[in-house]
Order: structure tokens, then sequence, then C-alpha cells
């Protein structure tokens, strides 16, 4: 408890086994208590239907209890509980809160329980929880030694969210929320998730290990086709046992196209020498300090401050917020020191350092080579010499092909990638140069590209993570259109993606706070 509090701890939870049937339980809390900490308890509730109990609890810190709850059904929640407990928990929960406890009820729900959730959120309702909270189970232990307990988790997130929705329509000063559900399982996710983690414990330790660690997420997994999906990152998964089992769950991608750059615009009024928070800026422009902030809704607070602590701010040469070259186009602006939040510009040419890499590395392709999303081809100059001397065979793929005068050993399709085919085994090089982010299909695409490629032949890619364009005016803005970028990754989310498909890293150059926003990767089959 010493250790949680000096890690920023407010409150502590004891969990079991049952934390009620400690006969320690007082000097626990009285330990908490003169650390300055709160006291939760997660319980199955029964030791609160003595008024005596619970008034002692409460008068050492007891602020929180999360009490576990089967069913409306005696029968049913006896099942579960393992004990004829129904009416002595229901009294409890009335105890507690009329005690000021702030009380979550949780139902783990199985087959047993399913069909009651409705008539759950009726029979709680009265009591005031400040929560109602209902989880899928977890496959594990004694869950799956009852066979025929966990339904198929698409039902279970099915009853889940109508219960929600129900008891949200009816009880509308009642708090709701979910466990071991995804952003695709159930609507409004972001809001109803609340794990560990989402509920704000900062640490967890099991009686029997020496040491805490954070909540974590190792029990959860993704399919292949998460990787398509927008609210990867936000998408704890599902336990990972509900992968392999029948029927699959109904997991939906998401797909949206998504801005790479966080635009801020330049006030007209006074300007700022100090710039608070991640969305407002200063620009030292000819000796004085111009405000600029972002009303971005694309990104959030937290990723706005990734973005300028990655050093990834810019302006633009001539005010062009479209078609960016970045090596030609962006001007880096950097935080001057010692004065928070105020920029100005770089010398120097943040890109040049990656681009040197990834010319050295295409001087030196040889056999088959296929260009996926070669756009106006930038390193022509490189490949044409390559495949007119026949080191090189070069195949240019986009579904806007560039306007190039035809050179032997080189030729360029008109296709996404997601059309493309090609024989096993055809490519020794394939370059994926600023086209990464652009892909829609992952779950599609790599595997294939994976096929193309020889034994010991190598994918190049080189993409770029989001960045911040500090701009004199608000651009118009662009239509998402269908080849908008999908992801803005940096080169661990990429190496993590396509090691998921197959693919093993060679080599990294990652995006650094004193360069560009680019970053590369160099793979092999695994
Ligand atoms: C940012 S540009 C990069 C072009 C060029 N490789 C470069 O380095 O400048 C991205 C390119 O990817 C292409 N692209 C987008 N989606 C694609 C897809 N599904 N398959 C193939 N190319 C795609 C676009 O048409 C565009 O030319
Ligand atoms: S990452 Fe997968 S599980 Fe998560 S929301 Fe997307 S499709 Fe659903």
């Amino acid at each position: 408890m010493r250790r949680a509090r000096a890690r920023g701890a407010e409150m502590v939870v004891f969990s079991g086994g049952e934390p009620t049937i400690r006969e320690d339980l007082p000097r626990l809390f009285a330990g908490a208590a003169a650390l300055g900490l709160k006291a939760g308890l997660i319980t199955n509730g029964r030791r609160f239907v003595y008024p005596g109990f619970a008034a002692r609890p409460r008068g050492l810190g007891l602020e929180y209890a999360y009490v576990s709850f089967h069913s409306p059904l005696r029968r049913r929640h006896a099942l579960s509980a393992g004990t004829d407990s129904l009416a002595e928990v229901l009294a409890a929960i009335g105890n507690l809160v009329r005690l000021g406890v702030e009380v979550t009820v949780n139902t783990v729900v199985t087959r047993h329980n399913i069909q009651d959730l409705r008539a759950m959120v009726d029979l709680l309702a009265p009591l005031q929880p400040r929560t109602i909270k209902l989880s899928a189970l977890e496959p594990k232990g004694a869950a799956l030694a009852a066979p025929g307990l966990v339904p198929p988790l698409g039902q279970a997130s099915r009853a889940i969210a109508d219960a929600i929705g129900y008891g949200k329509r009816r009880y509308p000063g009642l708090g709701f929320a979910c466990e071991g559900l995804t952003p695709c399982l159930i609507e409004d996710f972001a809001v109803l998730d609340s794990g560990l983690a989402a509920s704000g414990f900062i640490l967890y330790h099991e009686a029997t290990e020496d040491s805490a660690c954070a909540p974590d997420h190792r029990n959860r997994a993704k399919a292949a086709a998460c990787h398509d999906c927008a609210d990867f990152e936000a998408c704890p998964g599902v336990y990972s046992d509900y992968l392999q089992r029948r029927p699959a769950p109904p997991l939906k991608p998401q797909m949206r196209p998504m801005a790479n750059s966080c635009v801020f615009v330049r006030k007209t009024t006074t300007p700022a020498a100090r710039s608070e928070g991640a969305r407002r800026v200063s620009v030292l422009e000819q000796g004085r300090a111009h405000a600029y902030e972002t009303a971005t809704t694309d990104f959030s607070d937290a990723e706005i401050r990734d973005i300028l602590d990655l050093g990834q701010l810019y302006t633009t040469k001539d005010g062009r917020h479209s078609d960016i070259d970045h090596g030609r186009d962006l001007v880096k602006l950097n935080p001057l020191p010692g004065r928070s939040g105020v920029y100005s510009a770089a010398q120097g040419h943040p890109f040049a350092r990656l681009q040197a890499v990834l010319e050295d590395l295409v001087g030196r392709l040889r056999g088959d080579v296929l260009e996926v999303g070669c756009g106006s081809v930038p390193l022509y100059g490189l490949l044409a010499p390559l495949a007119r001397a026949g080191r090189i065979r070069y195949v240019g793929l986009d579904p806007e092909p560039p306007g190039l005068p035809p050179e032997t050993g080189m030729r360029f399709v008109a296709r996404e990638i997601e059309g493309f085919r090609a024989p096993p085994a055809a490519f020794d090089r394939i370059l994926m140069l600023r086209s990464y982010n652009h892909i829609r299909l992952p779950s599609r695409v790599f595997p294939a590209l994976r096929r193309m490629l020889r034994p010991g032949g190598r994918l190049i890619v080189v993409d770029g993570c989001a960045f911040g364009l500090a701009l004199a005016r608000q651009p118009a803005r662009a239509r998402p259109g269908q080849r908008g970028h999908f992801r803005n990754h940096d080169s661990d989310q990429a190496r993590r993606l396509l090691e998921d498909f197959g693919f093993a890293a060679l080599r990294e150059v990652p995006v650094q706070r004193s360069g560009g926003n680019e970053w590369l990767l160099v793979l092999r089959r695994k």
C-alpha cells in the first residue's frame, strides 16, 4: 500500500477470494487510512447484510464496493454463487447504498443468466447502486470446467447491449458499464468499458506475487482482420479463447480514412508570447510570437501532445496544405529552449537522413522488384538506370499510375494492390514507399505480399506518423477519399502489424525528435 501511495494511488481495493471474511480487514483499512488511501472491496456482499458488520468498514474508510450478482432468480443466482444467497445480496446492496458507499453491481453473463438481464436491471434499479455492470465471461478456470456455461460472445454482447439500452431508457439516473467487449461489439464502448485499466486502476497485486504490476490486456487477443480496423489501438481485443470458439465472435473492423496532419491555424488576435495546452502553440516569425490553435476533432489532446513531444510540428514554405512533398515543402518548427510551447523555424533538412538511407537501399536493388503505390515514382532517376542495365525488372503498381515514358525493364500497372495478382515468389524486393498507411485491408494485402516474396526476399517500407502543421489560414477540409490514410503508424506499430502477418524486421529506422516524421523498415519472411 505504501508503494501504491507513492505511485499516486488514491484508493486501495481489496479482492479475494472473499475479502470480508478476513479477520484483519479492519487493520488493513486502518493501514490504508493512515496512508491517506480510501478503501474499496470486491465482494460477494453477503456480510453486509448485517448492519452491524456493514457500519464498521464504512467507519474505517470504505468508499467503494464492487458486488457480484448472478441472477434475479433465486435458483439461478444460487447455481452461480454456490449458495442460496439472493435475498442476502439484495439486502446487502441496500445497506451499502444507504451507508453512502459507491456500489457497482457486476454480473458476469453466462448461459444461466443471459435471458435474465433486463429483469435483473429492474430488480436492482430501485436499490440505486451507482453502476450496473455486465461483463462477458472470461473462458478460463472454473468457467471451462463447466461445459456449456460460456455463451457465444456475439450472443452475450447482444444481450448486454440490449439490457444496457433498456436500463438507460427506463432508469436515466443509473450508471451502466460493461467489460470484456470491444468497440465493434457494443455501441458507446469508450463510455461503457470498465475493465481495470479503464476504471482507473494503476496497479494490480496478487497476494502470491512479490510485486505489483499495471493492469494489462495480455489475456485479450485480436483477429487478423482487426488490423483493418480504425479502432485497433483503442480496442483491448476479446478474451483470446473466444477466437478459437465456434461461432466466431462477430468482429466488424471499422474502416475509416483518417487525417494524417493536425492543422494549427494562426490567430489574428493578440499574439501570445506563451502558449499553454496541447491545442495552442506560438511560433516566432520575424522576432514576433504568433499564436496558432487547433480545433481538430481528428486528434485527441493526448494524440496532439504525442505529435508535439515527438518534435513533429511543421509549417509549409508557401502556405501549401495539400499534395505536400515532405522534403520539398515542409519547414520544421523546433521548440525554443526554456520557452514552453514557443517554436521557431529550424534550419536544415529533417527528411534528408532517412531519404539517404532509402536511396542507398534502392541503389542496391537487384532482381524482380514490385513497388506498391508507386505514385509519380520519385525515385525514377535511380530505378530507370537499374532497369536499363538489366539489374532489376520493375513493376510499379498504383491505381493512378504515372505518365512516365516506358523504360526497358519497367512497367506500370493501374490497379490497387488489393486486386493485384502475381504468382507465388514472383519478387525479390517489394517497395512500399509512403503507401503503407493507405492500405485499406492489411489482412488481405500483407499475406498476399508475403506469398509474392521469394525466400530471402525483402519488403522495404517507408511511411510517416501523424504531424502538426501550422498554417496562416484554415484550409478547406479535404473530403476523405477512398484512397485516404487508414492509419498513422509509427515504425513500432507497423513492425508489430507486419510481424503478425509473418514478416520479421531486419532493420528499423524509427522517427526521431530531431528528424522528419518518416520511418523505415526492412523486413524478411519469417
Ligand atoms: C503518398 S503517395 C506515395 C507515392 C510514392 N510512393 C512516393 O513515395 O511519393 C501514396 C500512393 O499510394 C497509392 N495508393 C493508395 N492506395 C493504394 C492501394 N490500395 N494500392 C496501391 N496503391 C495505393 C496512391 O495512389 C498514391 O500514389
Ligand atoms: S480491433 Fe477488432 S475487435 Fe476491436 S473493434 Fe476493431 S474489429 Fe472489433
